[in-house]
């Protein structure tokens, strides 16, 4: 469906999918709508291009037109306490890299903290939750989730990297949609079930740099260190040459290269 008008009547049927060719944001766009509309869990606004794709730390997303997997879903937790949000973004990170790895299997598929997905040294894709908290719960929460699909040029400092580049040829975008709900499914009801160790697990087998020496940089001081774990909270702990552990928020700290020291 490509047009904006008339799917108020639709969504009170119990359409749950709508896909644009152009949009700004699919998180923008879906952010406006749950005000607007009586949207049930699960709904999906998905876009060929965004004029105004949104990363993390207001940076921006870019995506060539009808290439890439650009969706935002709704997600309605049933009970979810906002101290326990950063579980929310370790499921989505470990569904999103679970369906990439059914896609590339005997790749090398990571999570790189807080939420990136790395084949190898590269990026394939993005994520940026938003939730929206309502009396110390999370009310609603906005999953934004980019992909690259098909698209095999990038802007070199993007680091990045597509499902096409890695297996040399196109996928359906549709398909790689399909595939990624499934996990996202699985992964999302474990968190209602609150099997907080097992996301955990997941999560951190998953996880890029865990227990290897990588650099750092923080306040413009470079230094080594490991990671020892991605706390409830969301912080990166880490441990330095010295012995010191120290925890992070996704602002104070950048990793130098992907690549081990
Ligand atoms: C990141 O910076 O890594 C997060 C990127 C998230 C991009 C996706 S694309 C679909 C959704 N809509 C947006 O505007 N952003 C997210």
């Amino acid at each position: 469906m490509d047009s904006r008008l008339n799917f108020s009547g639709k969504i009170a049927q119990g359409l749950n999918h709508l896909h644009f060719k152009s949009i700004s944001s699919t998180n923008d766009f879906l952010e406006d709508l749950v005000l607007k509309e009586n949207l049930k869990n699960g709904f999906v606004i998905s876009a060929d291009f965004q004029t105004m794709g949104r990363g993390m730390l207001n940076n921006s997303w870019f995506s060539e037109s009808g290439k890439n997997l650009l969706f935002s879903r709704l997600y309605l937790p049933n009970h979810l306490e906002v101290q326990f949000q950063f579980f929310l973004s370790k499921v989505v990170a470990s569904g999103v890299r679970n369906g990439i790895q059914q896609l590339l299997p005997g790749e090398n598929v990571k999570i790189k903290w807080p939420n990136d997905i790395y084949v190898n040294t590269k990026k394939i894709a993005g994520i940026l939750i938003k939730n929206h908290l309502k009396n110390k719960s999370i009310q609603q929460s906005i999953l934004g989730i980019g992909i690259n699909v098909n698209q095999q040029h990038f802007p070199a400092e993007l680091n990045a990297t597509s499902i096409a580049t890695q297996t040399g040829k196109y996928s359906s975008v549709n398909q790689v949609f399909d595939i990624i709900s499934e996990h996202l499914d699985e992964a999302l009801g474990r968190l209602e079930l609150a099997n907080y160790e097992f996301i955990n697990k997941n999560y951190h087998d998953n996880l890029l740099g865990l227990g290897t020496w990588m650099t750092y940089l923080h306040r413009g001081h470079s230094f080594e260190a490991k990671i020892l774990e991605v706390t409830a909270e969301g912080q990166l702990l880490l441990e330095d040459r010295y012995g010191k552990k120290t925890g992070y928020e996704v602002k104070e700290i950048a990793l130098v290269s992907v690549q081990p020291v």
